[in-house]
């Protein structure tokens, strides 16, 4: 399945269109295409601020448009450079609810010429469904991202 959407994520990528509008396709195919994936978005460091700013996104709104370095999962990963992964969101003491549905979320970091420049982020009302091919694929998706990015 994830393999399956690789072709299609590189299909957009290399697109000609704007990066915000392969963004939200990328967003929109993620959402549709995978059964635990309830809400994708992309947080970008705002400018030279210590904080994400929301970019394009699929699934409810939310009100964290803003996101300090370091406050829940996003901010820890905007420091941490690393995946995070998890399963339970409850169980995290340093977590911003957006939804009460949302049961777990993976993050997983943007590097441009190996900067952290913001992450993917997925909400799931799964719970526990993320695994290492979610890992992966995702990794994959931020590689293709930054290609265009870096262009
Ligand atoms: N749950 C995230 C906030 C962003 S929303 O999931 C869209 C966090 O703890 O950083």
């Amino acid at each position: 399945m994830l393999e399956l959407l690789r072709s299609k994520i590189t299909a957009i990528t290399t697109s000609a269109k704007e990066t915000d509008a392969k963004l939200q396709e990328i967003c929109d195919l993620l959402k549709e295409s995978v059964a635990h994936y309830d809400w994708v978005g992309f947080y970008f460091r705002n400018g030279t601020k210590e904080e994400l700013k929301l970019g394009p996104y699929a699934g409810a709104p939310t009100d964290h448009t803003i996101i300090p370095f370091g406050k829940g999962i996003c901010g820890q990963v905007a420091v941490s450079n690393k995946n995070f992964v998890v399963p339970d969101v409850q169980a995290q003491d340093n977590y911003i609810a957006c939804s009460i549905t949302v049961k777990s979320e993976i993050v997983v970091p943007l590097f441009v010429k190996g900067k952290n420049i913001g992450q993917i982020d997925i909400d799931s009302n799964t719970p526990d469904p993320f695994t290492e091919k979610d890992e992966r694929f995702l990794e994959f998706v931020n590689e293709e991202v930054a290609k265009f990015i870096e262009a």
